[in-house]
């Protein structure tokens, strides 16, 4: 479905708006993973590890610096024209927040409406009824229809988020910490309901949280970022049976509440990303940086456990 080989971005960031020199940041270093038909992937890590930054090159909505994505076999970074506005219709995202993601001035049915009928989906006499079948598959009624965001609940508007979604008919979902700004008693509805429209609509969905909780619940693969590389990879039930690295232990540890390692915080321009945090590093973690190694179940970024 997805294959993505080496993506990288840098992003260069002005300390103030004065300031002569600019400091660069890698946002994405040379990630690359797998996603199978029907899959979803799981991508975790603390904020800044630069899960948006995929997400937003996937949707085509930035551009990266090099690497290649290919979907469906095509190299979607050379895209042009109608080919380009295809794959938004088979590439589909919700954000983190539905309050701003979905434009206030607009109703429910012109909300979802409007990709269908951009893409010439369905006949306008008949796009009630579409729009009604939609709301339907997200657990909302056709007293919807005709409301503005802010006349629903959070969950109701991710609800809209959703819908709007999955008007393409996409073949891929894209869900940006779906579930991050919505308070937990709904949390699990609407990850219930990903759940459910991604089986009955048959998609493959990547799914990125900083919580590890919440991307447990819904993935079958994981890759796990810090700092714009992907430091461990595996099947959901590998990944927490045998972690590896000591980012992910630290993750597993923190999602169970339990006490955190002291930090350490020297050691800046180290090889190895997460070597200002780790309790375990070596020497060789400041001159050498690991590379993702081992099988096609389980692949980790860290010398102490084979990496190379
Ligand atoms: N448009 C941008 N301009 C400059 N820096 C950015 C931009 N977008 C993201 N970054 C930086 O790139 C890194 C990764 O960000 P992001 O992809 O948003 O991470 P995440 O979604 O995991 O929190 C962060 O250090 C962030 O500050
Ligand atoms: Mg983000």
């Amino acid at each position: 479905m997805l294959s993505v080989r080496n993506l990288s971005k840098i992003y260069e960031v002005k300390k103030s708006v004065f300031a002569i020199s600019s400091t660069k940041i890698k946002a994405l270093d040379s990630v690359s993973f797998e996603l199978k038909d029907g899959e979803t992937l799981g991508v975790v890590g603390e904020s800044g590890s630069g899960k948006s930054t995929l997400a937003r090159c996937i949707l085509l909505l930035e551009r990266p610096d090099s690497g290649s994505i290919r979907f469906k076999g095509i190299d979607i970074l050379k895209l042009k024209g109608k080919d380009f506005k295809s794959l938004r219709k088979e590439v589909q995202i919700v954000f983190q927040d539905p309050y701003s993601s979905l434009n206030p001035r607009k109703r429910v049915i012109d909300i979802i409406s409007e990709p269908i009928l951009n893409f010439s989906l369905e006949q306008k006499e008949r796009i009630k009824e579409r729009v009604t079948g939609i709301l339907m598959s997200v657990g909302l009624d056709v007293s919807f229809m005709y409301k503005y965001p802010h006349e629903m609940s959070g969950g109701q508007r991710q609800r809209i988020a959703i819908a709007r979604a999955l008007a393409t008919e996409p073949s891929l979902l894209v869900a940006d910490e779906p579930v991050s700004s919505l308070d937990v008693s709904i949390q699990a509805q609407i990850l219930s309901l990903l759940l459910e429209v991604k089986k009955k609509n048959r998609l493959s969905m990547i799914f990125i949280s900083h919580d590890l909780n919440v991307v447990r619940f819904v993935s079958e693969r994981i890759i796990v970022m810090f700092k714009g590389k992907v430091l461990e990879e595996g099947g959901r039930d590998e990944i927490f049976s045998n972690p590896l690295h000591p980012y992910t232990r630290m993750l597993i540890a923190y999602s169970k509440g339990e006490p955190m390692p002291v930090k350490i915080e020297s050691g800046e321009g180290a090889s190895c990303v997460y070597y200002q945090k780790c309790p375990y590093r070596i020497k060789r973690c400041i001159s050498d940086q690991p590379v993702l190694f081992g099988t096609d179940g389980h692949k980790v970024a860290c010398f102490l456990e084979g990496g190379n």
